[in-house]
This record gives structure tokens, sequence and C-alpha cells, in this order.
């Protein structure tokens, strides 16, 4: 499926301090907006794992990768690119010590976010499928973070 066209949500002011966020519901389907280091990233509100609220976890940094922390199970997704990261183990000394942190791939569907002088415009991006669209439009998993 092509990418929908892009299409107005916000003004700048309403995006433009470090930690905002919005959860919108764009064509249906719930997103959330969050400015973290001067970037603006977009991704499905919702937790592709068990239906969490992704959207409202805490900002943390891994392996150099901002990341979003879900509230239920702490999985760790990337702002960027909706990667699932997760650190293995290896041997040291005869034990098990926390390993190199890794992908299992995209399991959050990200989508693009342009500023511009009159506003902040989202494409939903729609191509393929990413595991996150299971409840990208439930609004019983969206509630909590949708006003
Ligand atoms: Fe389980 Fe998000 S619902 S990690």
């Amino acid at each position: 499926m092509e990418d929908a066209p892009a299409v107005w949500v916000a003004n700048a002011a309403d995006l433009d301090e470090e930690g905002s966020r919005l959860h919108l519901q764009v064509k249906d389907r719930y997103i959330t907006l969050l400015r973290h280091k001067n970037f603006l990233y977009c991704f499905d509100s919702v937790c592709f794992h068990a239906g969490g609220p992704l959207g409202v976890g805490d900002i943390e940094e891994v392996a150099n990768h901002a990341c979003i922390k879900c509230p239920w199970h702490n999985y760790l997704i990337t702002l960027e690119t909706g990667e699932k990261l997760y650190q293995g183990v290896q041997m040291k000394d005869g034990k098990m010590v926390p390993g190199k942190w890794q992908s299992v791939g995209q399991k959050q569907r990200t989508h693009v976010v342009v500023e511009r002088a009159d506003g902040i415009f989202v494409q939903l991006k729609q191509d393929g499928k990413v595991e996150s669209d299971e409840y990208a439009f439930k609004r019983e998993c969206a509630q909590m973070m949708i006003a």
C-alpha cells in the first residue's frame, strides 16, 4: 500500500519544548509525536507486544539509540526506526554477564514527520506489515493516552 499523503497535525508551538508529546488519532490510527534532543519522532502509540501504552513510556539512551521504554513489560523501542532492542548475554570468567545490545528488527511502525512554518505534518507509513499494525486502530488500547 502507498504511504498516505502528509496531513497537518499540530502547530509548531505545540511541540517546541524538549520532551513534549502529543497523542493523536490520524486516519483512525493512534500515533504519538515526541520531541527528543530537538528531533521530532512519530510512531504508533500502542505497543506491538500486548497493546500497552508505549506512547507514555520513558525515554532512554541505549547503545547510542534514543529509545522509548514500554511501561508494561519494559521493551525498548528505538524512536527512529521502531526496532526492538534487547541485551544479549556472554560468558566472562565462568559467569554470565550482560553482552551487546542487539535488534530483533522493526516491531513498532514509525511515521514521517515534517516541520514547516505552517505547522507539523505527518505522513503515515503503510508499506508492508509491521507488528504494531495489530493494535494501531484499537481505541480500547489507546484510550489511556488519548484525552
Ligand atoms: Fe509488553 Fe509493551 S505491552 S512491552
